[in-house]
C-alpha cells in the first residue's frame, strides 16, 4: 500500500540537503508540484472505495501540511543565510549631491531689494491681477490710452486684467499705511508682448514709492544715484531726461551709460552710449487724491524699474528669451552667485 512514511523520510533527506534556492525550488516541485508526489498519490486514491479514500484524503493532506511547513522554514532559512550577489565598491568615488542655484531674476532682485531697504524702505506686494480702477483710473491714465485696449493689455473680463506695471501697489499701499513711509514692491507684470530679445509678455517690475510731508526731486534723484552706483558700480554715468507719464508730474527717464563701450556708443546701447533702467517721478495731485490724501499736505516721489533688463544687463546677457527657456546650462552659470 502507500507508504507515507517513506515519502515523508525521503522529503526530509532532500530538504536537508538544499543549499541554493534552485535546490528549494526543485524539491518543492519534486513533492507538492503540480506533477510531484502528493498529487500523483491524490491521483492513486481516486480507486479506492469512498470510505478508504476518505481515510487516505486526510493523511495525504497531513503530510502535505507537513512539507509545505518544513520547506517554509527552510526558505526563512536560505532567505536570510544567502550572500547578496552585489558587493558595494568602496573604492568608487561618491554621487555628487546636486546643489542648486538662483535663478538671474531672483539674484537681481534680491540685490535691488537689499540696496534699497539699506536705505529704509520697506517690501510690500499687491495682487498680479488689477481692476481697470487700480491699473489705470487712479493713476490718472485717460480713457482712451491705449494701454487700456484689449489689444496691449490681458483683460480677464470687463473690469479686471493682468497688472501691466507695480505702479497700482502705490495706491493699495498709500491707503494701507500712513505718510511717512519709504516702500518698494516687487513683482510680476504682463502685456501683450511679443516674445524677443528684448521683450517678453511676463517680466518683473520693482516699484518705489516715497511719501511724506516734504520730499522733492532732489531726494528723488539722491536716492536713484546711490541705489544705480551700488547696483550697477561707482563707474557708471546717471542721467535724467524729462519725461511723461500720468501718475508723475514731473517725470522722468533714468539712464546709466552703456557698461559695454562706457558711453562711446556701441550695438548693445543702439549707438547712443545710454540705456534705460526706469521711470520716476513727482506723485501726482490725482494720484494723492485717488488715495484719500490731501495733495496740499504730502508730497511724494515714485519710480518703476524693470528687473528682468536690470539683470541682462547687470551679467551681460544678450537675450532676453534666454531667462525663461530653462536651459539648465544657462542657468547653473549662476551657481556662485547669491
Ligand atoms: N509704471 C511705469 C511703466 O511700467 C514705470 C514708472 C514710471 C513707474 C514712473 C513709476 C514712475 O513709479 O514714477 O512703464
Amino acid at each position: 500500500m502507500i507508504n507515507l512514511k517513506s515519502i515523508l523520510e525521503n522529503f526530509q533527506n532532500d530538504i536537508d540537503q538544499a543549499k541554493t534556492l534552485d535546490d528549494f525550488n526543485r524539491i518543492k516541485g519534486k513533492y507538492i508540484g503540480r506533477k510531484g508526489k502528493l498529487n500523483e498519490l491524490f491521483k492513486e486514491i481516486t480507486q479506492l472505495s469512498p470510505d478508504e479514500k476518505k481515510e487516505w484524503g486526510k493523511k495525504i493532506n497531513q503530510l502535505k501540511e507537513l512539507i509545505e511547513s518544513q520547506l517554509q522554514e527552510k526558505l526563512n532559512e536560505l532567505t536570510h543565510t544567502l550572500k547578496p550577489s552585489k558587493t558595494v565598491d568602496i573604492s568608487l568615488p561618491g554621487k555628487k549631491p546636486w546643489v542648486g542655484s538662483f535663478h538671474p531674476i531672483q539674484i537681481t532682485l534680491h540685490q535691488i531689494l537689499s540696496i534699497f531697504q539699506s536705505l529704509g524702505f520697506r517690501i510690500e506686494s499687491g495682487p498680479e491681477i488689477e481692476s481697470e480702477y487700480y491699473n489705470f483710473e487712479a493713476l490718472n491714465f485717460p480713457p482712451d490710452h491705449p494701454a487700456r485696449d484689449a489689444q496691449d493689455s490681458f483683460f480677464l473680463d470687463q473690469e479686471y486684467l493682468l497688472r501691466t506695471h507695480t505702479s497700482p501697489a502705490q495706491i493699495r499701499i498709500m491707503k494701507k499705511l500712513q505718510a511717512p513711509f519709504k516702500v518698494v514692491v516687487p513683482g510680476k507684470c504682463f502685456r501683450r508682448d511679443a516674445m524677443d530679445a528684448s521683450h517678453s509678455p511676463m517680466f518683473h517690475q520693482v516699484e518705489g514709492l516715497v511719501v511724506a510731508e516734504s520730499v522733492s526731486m532732489g531726494d528723488l534723484k539722491g536716492t536713484i544715484e546711490v541705489f544705480a552706483r551700488r547696483f550697477f558700480g561707482n563707474d557708471r554715468q546717471l542721467r535724467f531726461r524729462p519725461s511723461f507719464f500720468p501718475f508723475t508730474e514731473p517725470s522722468a527717464e533714468v539712464d546709466i551709460s552703456c557698461g559695454l563701450c562706457q558711453g562711446k556708443g556701441c550695438r548693445s546701447c543702439g549707438q547712443t552710449g545710454w540705456l534705460e533702467i526706469m521711470g520716476a517721478g513727482m506723485v501726482h495731485p490725482k494720484v494723492f487724491e485717488a488715495a484719500g490724501y490731501n495733495p496740499n499736505q504730502v508730497r511724494g516721489f515714485a519710480f518703476g524699474m524693470g528687473i528682468d533688463r536690470a539683470a541682462l544687463l547687470k551679467f551681460g546677457i544678450p537675450d532676453m528669451r534666454w531667462l525663461f527657456e530653462n536651459d539648465m546650462t544657462f542657468i547653473e552659470q549662476f551657481h556662485a552667485i547669491q
